[in-house]
């Protein structure tokens, strides 16, 4: 089969590298991809939200098959723009993928369903929204409605702050039309983990659950970024949390969609709070999570192209796939300054060494003139390694990145290890 992934991040790598071990992928092209995808992959210079442009290009090309991993693709529909020209896609359709695209959507959904979140209400009026933050007091959660690059969501210990945030959002457009609808939430607490899972629209198959670290800095300061590692599993997701979830969470929430004429067919992310009263969702996508994904991936004992065939066909509850009995650490190496300002084109060193022993997966890289790997982005690489428990995984991810450098380069030194 002729495949195409959209995207060019770690995630989209970690796929494009799970697909060419299918004996079904007789060619794999990724738009537009990146330094690292090339050496799997052809990449394609077609931009991952330009949708016509990718139906266009899969259908000169003759695609048998089109994953379409980012939000944005999938929020503008062009899992359906796909089907529509006949091609088959793995991905929500549009009206699904809204579970991401709206929060005020995904809120509404939770409580009709009585899927367990923190209670909320929603604005479209900035003297509104004010006069409720004043009344409920701090701490409080400010959440932009739509897309925002993961950068819509201010949990504010003060009332001064969630009314900036809110006043940021609403009137000066920071966030586009994205935070034109604000949802305001109580604040939960607890560990917070990501559990991935395939799903057919019927079935849901969770994969092992994860953990992302989403601040800038060690013991989780500074500002929030994609993701600076991740790892799984996290050992607060115990198989009784993991129950529960299945049928307080999961299966509500592939029911629901079903039920509201928007059946759910990729990979649905499930961000969760293990708080107190329980676990509560704290948001959900629409694909997989990255740097979540690296890590995930990095574990499956099967073929991804079967299940991802499978979510499309609605015969998820047939597949029969493991996952290796061991555990996960990605490390993300950024750059310098990342999620602020940041320099990019500088060489990087020391990856064939690293690659021994870890997954490299590349998320800002580029080939330079003479065919040198530089630096492309704020988030640069993602260092992958198992091991048979998690402090090994952790310590072989951290002896492998410790032998790739880059002018700057910036990591978490307590990835894992930050609770
Ligand atoms: N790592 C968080 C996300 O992918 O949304």
């Amino acid at each position: 089969m002729k495949v195409l992934v959209v995207g060019s991040g770690g995630r989209e790598h970690a796929i494009c590298w799970k697909l060419a071990q299918s004996p079904k992928v007789d060619k794999l092209y990724c738009a537009p991809g990146n330094a690292g995808i090339a050496q799997l992959a052809t990449c394609v210079d077609v931009k991952a939200t330009d949708v016509d442009g990718m139906v266009a290009w899969a259908r000169d090309n003759a695609m048998d098959f089109v994953v379409v991993a980012p939000d944005d693709p999938l929020a503008l529909g062009m899992v359906d723009a796909l089907e529509a020209a006949g091609i088959p896609a793995f991905g929500p359709r549009a009206n699904a993928a809204v579970i991401e695209a709206s929060k005020a959507f995904s809120k509404e959904l939770m409580r009709r369903y009585h899927i367990p979140t923190a209670g909320y209400e929603t604005f479209t009026d900035l003297d509104r929204a004010l006069a409720y933050i004043e009344g409920h007091g701090a701490p409080i959660v400010v959440k932009a409605d739509g897309l925002a690059l993961g950068k819509g969501v201010v949990v504010a210990a003060t009332v001064d702050e969630a009314k900036q945030a809110a006043r940021e959002m609403m009137a000066d457009k920071k966030f586009g039309a994205s935070g034109s609808t604000v949802v305001i939430e109580d604040c939960m607490t607890g560990p917070e983990v990501t559990v991935l899972a395939f799903a057919d629209g019927e079935h849901v198959r969770p994969m092992p659950a994860s953990q992302d670290h989403k601040r800038a800095y060690d013991g989780n300061c500074g500002p929030n970024t994609g993701g600076m590692g991740a790892i799984s599993p996290p050992p607060q997701y115990t198989p009784d949390i993991a129950r529960r979830c299945m049928d307080e969470i999961f299966l509500p929430t592939i029911a629901a969609l079903k039920a509201e004429g928007r059946p759910f067919q990729g990979v649905i992310y499930f961000g969760l709070m293990l708080t107190p009263d329980g676990p509560k969702v704290v948001e959900y996508n629409a694909r997989f999570g990255d740097p979540e994904c690296q890590a995930v991936l990095s574990l499956l004992d099967a073929d991804l192209l079967d299940i991802f065939l499978a979510c499309r066909e609605g015969t998820l509850d047939q597949v029969d796939f493991r996952w290796k009995d061991q555990a996960a650490c990605c490390l993300v190496l950024a750059s310098g300054g990342y999620p602020l300002d940041y320099q990019k084109g500088y060489p990087i060193s020391g990856l064939e060494d690293a690659g021994r022993s870890a997954m490299v997966f590349h998320a800002g890289t580029k080939s330079g003139e003479d065919g040198e790997l530089l630096t492309n982005g704020g988030r640069v690489l993602g260092v992958t390694a198992l091991g048979d428990t998690l402090e090994q995984a952790i310590n072989n991810a951290y002896a492998a990145a410790s032998l790739i450098s880059f002018t700057g380069m910036h990591f978490r030194t307590d990835i894992g290890r930050a609770f």
